[in-house]
C-alpha cells in the first residue's frame, strides 16, 4: 500500500519539482494533520471534514468504509443521540408522522449498491479553475446502502395530490448564519422503489462522517441529494428553494463560455451523475519496471449502465476494449482491466474512456460551468517505463 506521505507528495509533486517549495513542502507533509482512522485518505478541508480517496484505493467493488470519500458543507452533529433522535414526516401528507430509530429499524429493509459521486468531483482539474474544494478523482465510491424505502415511509404518512418534491432536511451543525442542509428531490424519485432510508452501509449501521442515524439515499443522483443526518422528511408543493437548491448544485439551460458568469435563474437542479471512468492503476507518475502493463479502473454512468471502457495509450490513435468486471448491479460502478504492453521504454500518457447504454461517451474536454460540477473528461495517467 502507498502510504499517506506518498499520496501527499504526488500531489504535491510538480510543484515540488519546481526546486525552492520542496523543504517547505515536506515538513507541510510531515506535519499534515491525520484523521484518526483515515490514514491514506486526501485531507480537502479539516475544518468541515472533506476527505477524497486516492485512486489507487479502487481494488474492490465495494468500497470499505474508512476509504469512502466524506464530503461535509458543515460541522457534523456533535451531539446527535440514537436514543433520543426522531424523523419527521411532515408537509403535504394527510398524517404527519414521527418515527425513532427502533421505528425504522421494524420497516421492512431493502439494499441497493450505489456510486455515490460528490457532483464537485474532478473540479481541481477545471480549466478555468473555479472556486470550491478542489476535488481530484476521488470523490466517489461503491457501498451497498440499506434501509426502509423511502416510498414506505410516504405511504405510511399518505401523499397529498398537492406533494410534488419532497426534501430532506439535514442535522449539521450551522456556522453563523449559513442556512441549513436541506435539499429536495421530485417526488417521482423519491417514491421509486430504489430511493431509501438508509440505515446502513456495506452491512454496518452508518458512522457518523456518512450520516449516522439515517440518510436518503437518491440511487445514480449527484452525491448532495444524498441528505446525511435527517431529521425532517417534508413532501413540497413544489420544489425547495433555499441556498443548497439554489444558487448550489444547478447546471446551465445552456452551456457556458469557460469564466463566463451564470445567471441562477438561467440554470435546473442537477439529478444524474455524468458517463465517467477514472484509471486507478498503475498510478500517476509511476516508474514501471515492466513492460507488460495491468491497467485497472472504475466506471459509472448514474442510472444508465456502463457498456463499454476503452483504453489509449497512443493518445487517443487507438483504443483497447477493457474486460468489464463481474461485479454488475444498477448504480453501481463496474470494475475494469486491460492488459498493455509498451513497445518499448519511455514516458506514456494512459487514456480511458466509457460509453454507457444511453449511447453517451466521456468526452475529451468536459463541459465547463462555473462550479466545476460533473467534470467527466477522458482520465488519463502518465508512468515512464524503464
Ligand atoms: N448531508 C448533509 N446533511 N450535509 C452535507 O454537507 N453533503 C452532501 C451529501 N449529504 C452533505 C449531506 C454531499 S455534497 C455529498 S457528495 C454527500 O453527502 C457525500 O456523502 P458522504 O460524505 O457519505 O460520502
Amino acid at each position: 500500500m502507498v502510504s499517506r506521505r506518498d499520496f501527499l507528495k504526488k500531489a504535491s509533486g510538480a510543484a515540488a519539482t519546481a526546486g525552492a517549495l520542496y523543504p517547505f513542502l515536506v515538513w507541510a507533509i510531515d506535519n499534515a494533520p491525520v484523521i484518526p482512522g483515515s490514514e491514506g485518505m486526501i485531507l480537502r478541508s479539516e475544518r468541515f471534514l472533506d476527505l477524497e480517496m486516492p485512486p489507487e484505493f479502487i481494488n474492490s467493488w465495494l468500497t470499505p468504509v474508512p476509504r469512502f470519500f466524506v464530503r461535509n458543507h458543515m460541522h457534523e452533529p456533535s451531539t446527535l443521540d440514537a436514543t433520543d433522535w426522531q424523523l419527521t414526516i411532515s408537509g403535504e401528507v394527510e398524517k404527519p408522522l414521527t418515527l425513532t430509530l427502533g421505528d425504522l429499524q421494524k420497516i421492512e429493509s431493502h439494499s441497493v449498491v450505489n456510486t455515490l459521486e460528490c457532483a464537485g468531483n474532478g473540479r481541481g482539474f477545471e480549466q478555468p479553475r473555479v472556486p470550491g474544494i478542489q476535488w481530484g478523482k476521488g470523490a466517489v465510491g461503491n457501498a451497498r446502502f440499506s434501509g426502509p424505502r423511502l416510498r414506505d415511509l410516504l405511504e405510511r404518512a399518505g401523499v397529498k395530490t398537492s406533494g410534488k418534491h419532497v426534501s430532506f432536511h439535514g442535522l449539521d451543525e450551522v456556522p453563523g448564519k449559513v442556512p441549513p442542509f436541506i435539499r429536495s428531490i421530485p417526488i417521482e424519485k423519491a417514491t421509486d422503489n430504489d430511493t431509501l432510508m438508509a440505515l446502513q452501509m456495506n452491512g454496518s449501521e452508518l458512522t457518523k462522517d456518512h450520516g449516522f442515524p439515517a440518510r436518503a439515499l437518491v440511487p445514480g443522483w449527484v452525491g448532495s441529494a444524498s441528505v446525511k443526518w435527517l431529521s425532517e422528511v417534508k413532501v413540497l408543493e413544489k420544489e425547495f428553494e433555499g441556498n443548497f437548491m439554489k444558487p448550489g448544485y444547478r447546471w446551465p439551460n445552456h452551456p457556458v463560455k469557460p469564466g463566463e458568469a451564470l445567471n441562477p435563474d438561467d440554470t435546473h437542479p442537477l439529478t444524474s451523475l455524468n458517463v465517467k471512468s477514472i484509471i486507478a492503476t498503475p498510478s500517476d507518475a509511476s516508474t514501471l519496471k515492466s513492460h507488460k502493463v495491468h491497467i485497472t479502473g472504475a466506471a459509472w454512468a448514474g442510472e444508465s449502465d456502463i457498456v463499454k471502457v476503452e483504453v489509449s495509450a497512443d493518445g487517443g490513435a487507438t483504443w483497447l476494449p477493457a474486460k468489464l468486471g463481474s461485479d454488475h448491479a444498477k448504480y453501481a460502478w463496474r470494475l475494469w482491466s486491460v492488459e498493455w504492453k509498451a513497445p518499448k521504454p519511455g514516458e506514456y500518457t494512459l487514456l480511458s474512456r466509457a460509453t454507457d447504454s444511453q449511447g453517451r461517451v466521456q468526452p475529451q474536454t468536459a463541459e465547463w460551468n462555473p462550479s466545476g460540477y460533473l467534470y467527466n473528461a477522458i482520465d488519463q495517467v502518465k508512468i515512464h517505463v524503464v
